[in-house]
């Protein structure tokens, strides 16, 4: 791994200790030693069964989670050391947009202060009317949508409204966890259309947690496969679909049985 690479995850390990009933704890090994590498503008896709630890993965690159051990570089520097200035500037950096965008998004706030609240959070110096009016059409979203509130938005027009939020930042790099699992497949090849333009035109690296073959196939340029705990494959996506490697990875793809015809 070299100084290119924007984030590095390197050997992280994440173990809960769960109690169960009064007095028994046991302990639960969702991440067991994960590493993988991003580079600026990549795709990278992290993919597995449900429980292998995906999401706890992405909310330690995130700062949400700290590790049990192991660590989370950006730039080359571990972001567990960061302080005050650093880790406003991680935190800026590196934005989040989850599968349901229905508890996501602050229900009490109109969609133009859901979005707008990032630029006060990180000292915007320009005009913030002027942003967002920016960030609507960017998404695809006419300017009347600044005075709604999430539920006057369908499923779809909220996952554009978390992922204007996300770019109010001025990202370099995106947590995409599940981010089109809610959506219908019209909405969902909309919004896959929307990020790959995003990643290309502003450079965007993107770790996009999914289930789904279908959008590893049209978003990701690596694939990292997780089995319950572990990483037990990566590899490029050309090579990956070519040619899985684990066994967990091949079932994977048998589970969807005509990706080409579907995307
Ligand atoms: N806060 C927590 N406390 C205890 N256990 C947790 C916690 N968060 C996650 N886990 C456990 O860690 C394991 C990994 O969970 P995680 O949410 O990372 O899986 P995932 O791969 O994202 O699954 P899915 O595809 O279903 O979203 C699971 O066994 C889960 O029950
Ligand atoms: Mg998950």
């Amino acid at each position: 791994m070299s100084e290119h690479e924007q984030i590095i995850v390197q050997d992280l390990v994440k173990t809960f200790t769960v109690r169960n009933g009064l007095a028994k704890m046991f302990t639960i090994n969702a991440v067991k030693g994960v590493s993988f590498s991003i580079k600026p503008g990549e795709t990278v896709a992290l993919i597995g069964e449900s429980g292998s630890g995906k999401t706890t993965v992405g909310r330690m690159i995130l700062g949400l989670l700290g590790p049990s051990s192991g660590e989370v570089k950006y730039k080359g520097q571990a972001v567990q050391s960061f302080r005050r200035d650093k880790l406003r500037s991680y935190h800026k950096a590196v934005q989040a947009v989850f599968q349901d965008p229905y508890s996501s998004l602050n229900s009490k706030m109109r969609v133009g202060e859901i979005i707008t609240e990032p630029l006060r959070n990180f000292g915007y110096k320009g005009d913030c009317g002027l942003r967002l009016a920016e960030l609507l059409q960017v998404v695809g979203l006419s300017s009347d949508f600044a005075a709604r509130y999430p539920y006057q938005c369908s499923g779809g027009q909220k996952q554009r409204v978390a992922i204007a939020r996300a770019l109010a930042a001025e990202p370099e790099f995106i947590v995409l966890d599940e981010p089109l699992s809610s959506l219908d497949i019209t909405v969902q090849t909309q919004i896959i259309a929307l990020l790959n333009s995003l990643k290309s035109k502003h450079r965007i690296g993107y770790l996009l947690i999914t289930h789904d073959l279908r959008v590893v196939k049209a978003m990701a340029d690596q694939v990292v496969v997780m089995f319950r705990g572990d990483v037990v494959e990566t590899a490029g996506k050309a090579e990956f679909f070519a040619c899985p490697q684990h066994f967990h990875s091949r079932a994977l793809m048998a589970a969807v049985p005509s990706i080409d015809g579907l995307l």
